[in-house]
């Protein structure tokens, strides 16, 4: 009859950790990490689907936080921005976006990092042209995209470099 009598538990990890929380069926999977589990990493900008500052990982694949039900996300497996240093690859993505004034004042930021990780592990060969077309479903109204494709690909061949030295030992 209420809404709090129409909650549902729904159990997920998120960055590693069991957690646990009751939610509405309309919740989405962003606004139940922000204000349920308290991870405020991950931005709401447009709601839609369209600016991608609530990118998250679900389930290994990157989707907009803002599209998926929380409910949708029961039992599944949830990476956020806080989760990322865990990740060596997301800490060279991070220290590589200071590095190249890649952000300005954040808000796309976690949303870029958590695309461009994927990228980064699914494509690790991409050219700059293919990172452009990775990156563009994430918009950045302040910083411009040059520095972020810049950061992105000295990550990339930053991969390059330790396969061929790697490859040169081995
Ligand atoms: S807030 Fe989800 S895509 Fe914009
Ligand atoms: S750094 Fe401000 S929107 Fe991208």
């Amino acid at each position: 009859m209420s809404a709090a009598s129409a909650k549902r538990t729904i159990r997920v990890i998120v960055n590693g950790e069991a957690r646990e929380c009751d939610v509405e069926p309309r919740t989405h999977l962003v606004d139940c990490l922000r204000e349920e589990l308290g991870l405020k990493g991950s931005h709401l900008g447009c709601e839609h689907g369209v600016c991608g500052a609530c990118t998250v990982r679900l389930d290994g694949e990157i989707v907009r936080g803002c599209l998926v039900l929380a409910v949708q996300a029961d039992g599944g497996d949830v990476r956020t921005v806080e989760g990322l240093s865990a990740n060596g690859t997301g800490r060279e993505l991070q220290r590589a976006f200071v590095a190249r004034n890649a952000l300005q004042c954040g808000f796309c930021t976690p949303g870029m990092l958590a695309a461009a990780l994927e990228l980064v592990e699914q494509r690790p060969n991409a050219t700059r042209t293919q990172v452009r077309e990775w990156m563009s479903g994430n918009y950045c109204r302040c910083t411009g995209y040059h520095a972020i494709v810049d950061a992105v690909c000295e990550v990339l061949a930053q991969g390059a470099a330790a396969k061929t030295i790697t490859g040169a030992t081995g």
